[in-house]
């Protein structure tokens, strides 16, 4: 792959914006440079535009460089940037699994992109020729969740290692948003033998930080170093690096939570099984079950009246009569169970 051959022209040529924090980065004690105001501290500051403290943390926490590591406004940032780096409005288009997490779509309408979608098969599982045949000349970004939102299911490693060598002139999105929760394996150990190959990470699920809105984008340092002209100089603020900096040391905290929730996980489904309402619970590799009930509307607007909101994935392709339920507290699960049990009395 010849990268310049994959991103807009403008972009490659995009001369970025210098931001008074980039010019001047070392120690001093007269800041008088960026019109900032010299009281109020320690927030009158910009904050650090690359995020090197962060970065530095997160790549000793997942084993990764920091010149490979982007930070965004949540993983949402992180697929836009996607778009609007490789993605011409109106002339390029994209590939993607469905059902899968809706922003790909949002976001390819947003940039003028031609979202084409490749419905998944028995199971869920990956149809890698069928995903390939889709693609054209045009085709610059595949977009594969995993483990899979809505689905929950997960794909092998080496299947996706597949698709990114066999479609070498586009880029590879691999969001693991839920990777926590897998028993399969991240795709961060394949980042240096796939340049095409970008892996997604969040704090929203795991880490328990979807209010704080930070994301993550792991790829080769040549992708990465377009992210950073593309993005906002200064697009993770200052309470937000701190916050992740307190995170990040925090680790083991992380791994018992996720520990809890698939405890929890595991009951949840036993539980759901011996329910007559439940039709099938479709393996899940995430924080969330896939579950076919006998009436999806009818059991979602009755939980809703009882005051427990799951999602409804009624209306999504494949997930016909489906409820989407996220894994709580055992005390949430319980009240769910119960709810469950006393539906149609
Ligand atoms: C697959 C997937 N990717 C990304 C996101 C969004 O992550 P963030 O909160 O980091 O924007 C979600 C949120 O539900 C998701 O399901």
């Amino acid at each position: 792959m010849n990268l310049k051959d994959i991103v807009r022209p403008n972009i490659w040529n995009l001369k970025p914006y210098s931001s008074a924090r980039s010019e001047f980065k070392g120690e001093a004690s007269v800041w008088l440079d960026a019109n900032e105001n010299p009281l109020n501290q320690p927030y009158n500051r910009y904050p650090d535009p690359l995020q090197s403290s962060v970065k530095a943390a997160i790549a000793r926490q997942k084993g990764v460089a920091v010149e490979n590591i982007f930070l965004g406004v949540g993983s949402d940032e992180c697929i836009d940037i996607v778009y609007r780096t490789f993605c011409r409005p109106g002339v390029d288009n994209v590939v993607a699994i469905s059902p899968s997490y809706g922003m790909y779509e949002v976001c390819a309408d947003v940039n003028d992109v031609e979202y084409r979608k490749v419905r998944l098969g028995d199971d869920f599982a990956l149809d890698v020729d069928a995903l390939l045949a889709a693609t054209d000349a045009n085709t610059r970004v595949l977009w594969i969740c995993s483990p899979n939102n809505p689905t929950g299911n997960a794909f092998d490693a080496n299947l996706l290692a597949d698709i990114c060598r066999r479609a070498e002139n586009a880029i590879a999105v691999v969001d693991e948003a839920y990777i926590d929760f897998s028993s399969k394996p991240t795709m961060l150990r394949e980042l240096a033998s796939l340049p095409n190959l970008i892996v997604m990470q969040t704090f929203s699920k795991a880490w328990g930080s979807a209010a704080v809105r930070l994301g993550m984008a792991f790829a080769s340092k040549e992708i990465i170093d377009i992210f950073n002209k593309v993005k906002y100089p200064y697009n993770i603020n200052q309470l937000t690096q701190e916050y992740a900096l307190r995170m990040l040391e925090n680790a083991s905290q992380v791994q018992q939570w996720v520990q809890m929730l698939l405890d929890e996980r595991g009951k949840l489904v036993a539980q759901l099984q011996m329910l007559p309402i439940v039709k099938h619970i479709y393996a899940t590799d995430a924080n969330f079950v896939l579950v076919r009930v006998s009436d999806a509307c009818d059991i979602y607007q009755y939980l809703c009246r009882r005051g427990i909101i799951v999602r409804n994935r009624h209306r999504v392709e494949l997930c016909e009569q489906c409820l989407r339920i996220t894994v709580g507290t055992n005390q949430e699960n319980v009240t769910l169970i119960e709810a469950l049990k006393e539906y149609g009395k």
